[in-house]
């Protein structure tokens, strides 16, 4: 007799074999320069700049957020690797850190100033990481802190930053739409908050204020110079001692750094802790396969398929699945499993995706959503299938199922770009656009609308249209060779998070923690009521 259980994933898998330690060795050697990159990308600061910095009395943003969180708690940054490459790599991890971190036991965004990259100052991926960290926070229900140290916008880059309508002026907006939904915000001014940059503590809830370092003010003492022919010192137009006893800018001084992080963590003493979203976690068990063997099995050649059991046998607990639906859409996998204890939804592509797969996972969304299961979308998606059958069997109406289900879902949802992210395919599995709560990329994915050689055919095919042979041009080839090499250059991962297309690219090896701390995250806010019953598609 059959029965639905919770079936303990094989492997075939040899770790033996030539092809796997290939893959092991390249996998590897990526995770390994991502790290380099990353750790140069933290500590690459000129010397001088340093010394003045810590000349002032000050800390650098990491140590003020490792002060200011729970001893012995984790930090889990975002979009570290921001604005890499971009600037002549002016702007390691464009100027701000922001992350998820825990103080006084609350799940709270941190946004960090980091005052040594270009006086803190914003380029447009400064603005998208701040904007995106306070829309973590929205969607997660999370109170956030800022630790302010900036000049503001980066004036040769205003016209990038400036106006529009996800630009500087946006983050507070957020601030006062945050406000009304009653999620908590505190500023600490551990520097300069100059012109608009004033406003982070202004529209905070409580802000604190650092003797001799911090300043708020509209327009610094050169401005004012200018503008009104007044001579003022810092200290007088916008000091810790001025906004704390005239003008009630700021509610707290604080005496230093130190100081100034005591008295946040005493804010949070009562901000009221909320209760969280009940799901019946039970106690985290490892799987049962080496988490590492993932580099072993992702191949070098994303255009190879893989056995995606093999990798969620590697993810979930115990490397235990209950398959929904294992015999049918065989092309995606779904089914119920556990990441860390957290009971999940797993949604991952095991092929391209055909009418039949599209069908079943659109069925089990609606299951998650109707159950109130987080669900785990794990992307290696090449796209829908093509061709006239699949279109005569109305592909699209079926892709438009799914895609309605993701965009609507009541659940959180946490997306992993495994390897490749193409076509719609990338809509349907929960991409940027579908707001998942986080999404995460590991560091040999290839993100793109098409691969470069469909690409290349496609617009020479356009090219071509009225002639009768079908030889390419002297022009054509060297068309075709500029779309290979930017397709190439612009679908890595390296690219996509220095845009902040993701949330951070993370080794394979981390990818259990950093989902639990998602899903943790994401119970602060209470799942709103899902919108249909289940469909059988
Ligand atoms: N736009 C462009 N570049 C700026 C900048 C700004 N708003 N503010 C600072 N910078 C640059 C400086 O030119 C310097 O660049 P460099 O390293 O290539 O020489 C670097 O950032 C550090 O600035 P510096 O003044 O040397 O550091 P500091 O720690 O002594 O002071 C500030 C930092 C932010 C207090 C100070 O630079 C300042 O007051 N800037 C102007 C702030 C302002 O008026 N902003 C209005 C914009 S809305």
């Amino acid at each position: 007799m059959s029965k639905i259980s919770m079936v303990v994933l094989k492997t075939r898998v040899k770790t033996q074999s030539d092809e796997f330690i290939t893959n092991y060795h390249y996998n590897k050697s990526l995770s390994k320069n991502i790290q380099k990159i990353l750790s140069a990308s933290q500590n690459s600061r000129d010397e001088k700049v340093l010394l003045q910095h810590r000349k002032r009395g000050k800390l650098l943003a990491r140590e003020r957020i490792k002060l200011l969180t729970d001893k012995n708690t984790p930090f889990l940054e975002f979009s570290q690797l921001a604005a890499y490459e971009k600037y002549n790599n002016q702007f390691p991890g464009a100027g701000i850190i922001t992350g998820l971190g825990v103080i006084e036991g609350m799940e709270t965004i941190i946004i960090a100033n980091d005052a040594t990259v270009k006086g803190g100052t914003y380029v447009s991926e400064t603005i998208k990481k701040h904007l995106r960290a306070q829309e973590i926070a929205l969607s997660n229900n999370l109170p956030i802190v800022y630790l302010v140290d900036s000049g503001g916008i980066y004036l040769p880059e205003q016209a990038n930053v400036y106006p529009d309508s996800d630009h500087f002026g946006k983050i507070f907006f957020n601030q006062a739409k945050l406000s009304a939904e009653r999620i908590p915000q505190v500023a600490l001014v551990m520097g300069s908050c100059t012109a608009g940059g004033a406003y982070i503590p202004a529209m905070s809830d409580e802000s604190i204020i650092v003797r001799d370092t911090g300043s708020i003010f509209l327009a610094g003492p050169p401005l004012v110079k200018a503008a009104t022919g007044e001579i003022v010192t810092v200290e007088e137009l916008g000091g810790a001692d001025i906004h704390t006893s005239i003008s009630g800018v700021a509610d707290h001084l604080a005496e230093n750094e130190q100081d100034a992080i005591l008295l946040c963590r005493n804010i949070f003493e009562h901000i009221n802790k909320k209760q969280k979203q009940f799901t019946d976690r039970k106690e985290s068990v490892a799987p049962l396969y080496p988490i590492d063997d993932i580099y072993g099995i992702m191949p070098a050649n994303l255009k190879k398929g893989i056995n995606m059991y093999e990798i969620i046998a590697r993810l979930v607990d115990a490397s235990c699945l209950q398959e929904f639906k294992a015999n049918y859409g065989k092309s995606i996998i779904t089914g119920f499993a556990r990441i860390m204890g957290y009971n999940v939804g797993i949604i991952a592509n095991n092929g391209i995706l055909f009418p039949e797969s599209t069908l079943k996972a659109t069925h089990f969304i609606e299951i998650c959503c109707n159950r109130n299961i987080p669900m785990i979308f794990l992307q290696n998606i090449a796209g829908f299938m093509v061709g006239k059958e699949y279109e005569h069997k109305g592909i699209a109406k079926d892709g438009a199922k799914m895609i309605q289900a993701v965009a609507t879902a009541n659940v959180p949802k946490f997306t992993i770009i495994i390897g490749s992210s193409s076509g719609a395919g990338n809509y349907a599995m929960a991409g940027r656009a579908y707001q998942p709560n986080l999404l995460f990329i590991w560091p040999n994915s290839k993100i793109s609308v098409m691969g470069g050689e469909q690409a290349a055919e496609v617009l020479i095919s356009i090219k071509q249209k009225n002639r009768s042979t079908d030889q390419l041009t002297a022009d054509e080839t060297r068309l075709k060779q500029k779309i290979l090499q930017n397709f190439e250059a612009e679908s890595s991962a390296l690219y996509s998070t220095s845009r902040i297309w993701d949330d951070g690219i993370i080794d394979p090896v981390d990818t259990r923690k950093v989902l639990a701390m998602g899903i943790s995250m994401s119970l602060n806010k209470p799942f709103p009521e899902p919108k249909t019953g289940v469909y059988r598609m």
